[in-house]
């Protein structure tokens, strides 16, 4: 699933999705103070648009430059809110400890040695920040997704710099999306610890891969990642 089959996707028809945000997005988020927020794999935009109605400056971000465009052009209203950006976020990780909410809603994160791209976006929770990962169900998607991960799989693999408050599966609330016949959500919504304590809320020591206070030597600084309008990053 690379940027030519999202493209080809895109291309197909004049709307990929619903148009709506996310069920999940919208039950989890709500109530959280807004903030930073990065959209991994935003699409056409939705989501990110409901965020900035909601007061989050968000840097949405995408492979597809078709959905891209899309997303800007339903987003003129979020002008100087959203930052729709052009790049792979899990080749190129986002800013260290940037975001304070951090959201993957359906992305296709393939696993890697290292769980290199994973560590990526989860470092890019700043202390106190929120990771919401949400999947479709692994009952009802077909083996060719076996070799990305699930938000339970994640769940299992964070440190004792996180505190999971939902790994779950849970019934979708509307319509199945266009076209399938997905019926449940798997959820993941952690937040980053502000330290890393021992004995901490969740601790899973043996599998313990990806504590929040480890540091990456390859991650840049800030960038200035606000800047509404669509903007290269990554590959490009
Ligand atoms: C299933 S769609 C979900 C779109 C949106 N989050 C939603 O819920 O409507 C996955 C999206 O991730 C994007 N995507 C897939 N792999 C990506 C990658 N490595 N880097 C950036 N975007 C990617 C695709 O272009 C697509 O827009």
């Amino acid at each position: 699933m690379d940027e030519q089959h999202w493209e080809k996707r895109y291309r197909s028809r004049a709307r990929l999705f619903s148009g709506a945000p996310n069920e999940v997005l919208m039950t989890e988020v709500r109530g959280l103070p807004p903030g930073q927020a990065l959209d991994v794999g935003c699409g056409e935009g939705a989501d990110a648009r409901w965020l900035a109605a909601q007061g989050w400056q968000v840097t949405a971000v995408d492979l597809s430059r078709t959905a891209l465009r899309q997303a800007a052009t339903a987003g003129a209203g979020s002008a100087g809110q959203v930052a729709w950006t052009h790049g792979d976020p899990t080749v190129h990780p986002p800013p260290a400890g940037a975001f304070d909410l951090v959201s993957l809603q359906y992305f296709p994160l393939r696993r890697v040695p290292g769980h290199r791209a994973l560590c990526g976006l989860l470092h890019a929770v700043a202390p106190g920040g929120t990771l919401l990962f949400v999947s479709h169900s692994p009952a009802e998607v077909g083996p060719q997704y076996d070799g990305y991960y699930q938000p339970a799989e994640v769940a299992t693999l964070l440190g004792n710099g996180w505190r999971v408050l939902t790994d779950e599966s849970r019934p979708r609330s509307g319509p199945p999306p266009e076209g399938t016949h997905h019926t449940r959500d798997t959820v993941l919504r952690a937040v980053r610890g502000h330290r890393q304590r021992a004995g901490g809320p969740v601790i899973r020591p043996a599998r313990r891969v990806l504590d929040s206070d480890e540091r990456r030597t390859d991650v840049g600084g800030e960038t200035d990642r606000r800047a509404p309008g669509v903007r290269e990053s990554g590959t490009g």
